[in-house]
């Protein structure tokens, strides 16, 4: 998969640059064409000699190359690259990567590259997890970079914790699963809906639920990655996502969210609904806001539509349709019954009471229930991760769906 592909790799001024020898090493014999740019930190880490001599190309540093008299094209670089990867990428550097700083070749060339940008932190503990690397780290993901996220063990600064640079090898495998899954969905329409949806008691109140809509946004963005166009059906949340495959149709009620699945269903090669749809909505909202009284007040509910089970009436056999269940007991024989009255090719549980899975959390733990009743349970993992599992099911019942 790797053979004959073009891969830039940034290095940038952190200590974990002296692994990244090894990684070109590993790429070459895979077969790929391997060009570096170091900025001006990383040449105190690791030297443009060994990575030319191991790479066979010139190293880039800088704008200029003052012994040819010539000015190095970030364009031609950007463009040249079917992948960018930054390894190990500083706080510093992924900071400026969210505001488009371009004051060194390698940021420069980050902003011409049409490609797939990875980038690989490395840095200490603290600085890992300092709010701001971590607001940083999401702006990234939610602009379709893909973070390898760093590991925990032994630091250069002696401290131990969270923030290693991830294996050369284990960087490898991303590489190597980059080429081997991104076009797996190329030419399909896909319709993901996330979020929780807001049905108004009044101009100023409404009954909400706590979903932030991540897993769902985590997995318009792994589609988006792997070749798919995607249309992002988004109840109200501080979460976006600005991928350039995803169009996102930012809705408040379950009504709104309806509409927008039925208007995209027909022409989508698979569904996913991971949206926490409100199951009721006051009856009536009043059109100014209530007034508090002694007397309290009584809410009537009416039951939303079932959105799912909707599309499930209307689904074809060529199309793909998935549900989410949220338990908090007897999780599979309920998730079972939701596969086959909503009519799913499977359905993902995640139990409410399962520590880290859920809702506001980065994880989930989620166990796959397909027609078949085979059941296939994961661990806890980043929901990133968790997206990729669900695709890799979904890539193994495309072309048993005939397609
Ligand atoms: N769903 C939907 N429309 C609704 C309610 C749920 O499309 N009005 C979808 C959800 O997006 C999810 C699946 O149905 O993919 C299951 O949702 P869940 O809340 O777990 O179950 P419900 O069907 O609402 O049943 P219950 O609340 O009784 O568990």
């Amino acid at each position: 998969m790797i053979q004959g592909k073009n891969i830039l790799i940034g290095i940038t001024g952190g200590i974990a640059a002296y692994k990244i020898p090894l990684l070109v090493r590993l790429l070459r014999k895979a077969g790929a064409n391997v060009q570096v740019i170091l900025t001006p930190a990383a040449k105190d880490f690791v030297t443009p000699l060994t990575l030319a001599t191991l790479s066979g190309q010139p190293v880039h540093t800088g704008f200029f190359d003052a012994e040819n008299g010539r000015w190095n094209s970030h364009v031609e670089l950007g463009l040249w690259a079917d992948l960018l990867l930054i390894a190990p990428a500083t706080a510093n550097t992924l900071a400026k990567m969210v505001y488009g700083i371009a004051d060194n070749y390698l940021l420069t060339v980050c902003l011409s590259a049409r490609c797939q940008v990875m980038a690989a932190p490395a840095m200490d503990l603290d600085m890992y997890r300092h709010p701001a690397t971590r607001q940083n780290i999401e702006a990234l993901k939610q602009r379709g970079i893909q973070i390898i996220a760093a590991g925990t063990g032994e630091l250069a600064s002696g401290l131990c914790g969270e923030g290693r640079m991830e294996e050369p090898e284990a960087i490898f495998d991303v590489i190597r699963q980059h080429f081997a899954t991104r076009q797996r969905f190329a030419g399909k329409k896909v319709l993901v809906s996330a979020g929780p949806t807001h049905e108004a008691i009044d101009p100023v109140r409404f009954i909400g639920n706590y979903s932030s809509g991540r897993m769902g946004i985590a997995l318009a963005e792994s589609f988006a990655r792997q070749g798919a166009e995607v249309d992002l059906v988004l109840g109200p949340t501080h979460l976006s996502t600005h991928h350039p495959a995803i169009r996102t149709h930012a809705v408040s009620s379950a009504q709104q969210m309806l509409d927008q699945c039925l208007f995209h269903f027909e022409q989508a090669d698979i569904t996913v609904m991971t949206a926490a749809v409100a199951d009721f909505r006051p009856q009536t909202s009043a059109s100014q806001k209530i007034k508090k009284t002694d007397a309290g007040l009584q809410l009537r509910l009416e039951p939303t539509v079932d959105i799912l089970k909707t599309l499930g009436e209307r689904k074809e056999d060529h199309q793909i349709l998935i549900g989410f269940a949220l338990e908090t007991e007897n999780g599979e024989a309920n998730a079972l019954k939701k596969l086959k009255s909503k009519n799913l090719d499977f359905v993902v549980l995640n139990m409410a009471t399962e520590p880290g899975a859920g809702f506001g959390h980065n994880t989930n733990k989620i166990s796959i229930i397909p027609k078949d009743g085979q059941i296939y349970h994961f661990p806890l993992k980043s929901k990133d991760e968790v997206a990729a599992d669900i695709l890799d099911h979904i890539a193994r019942i495309i072309p048993a769906q005939g397609q």
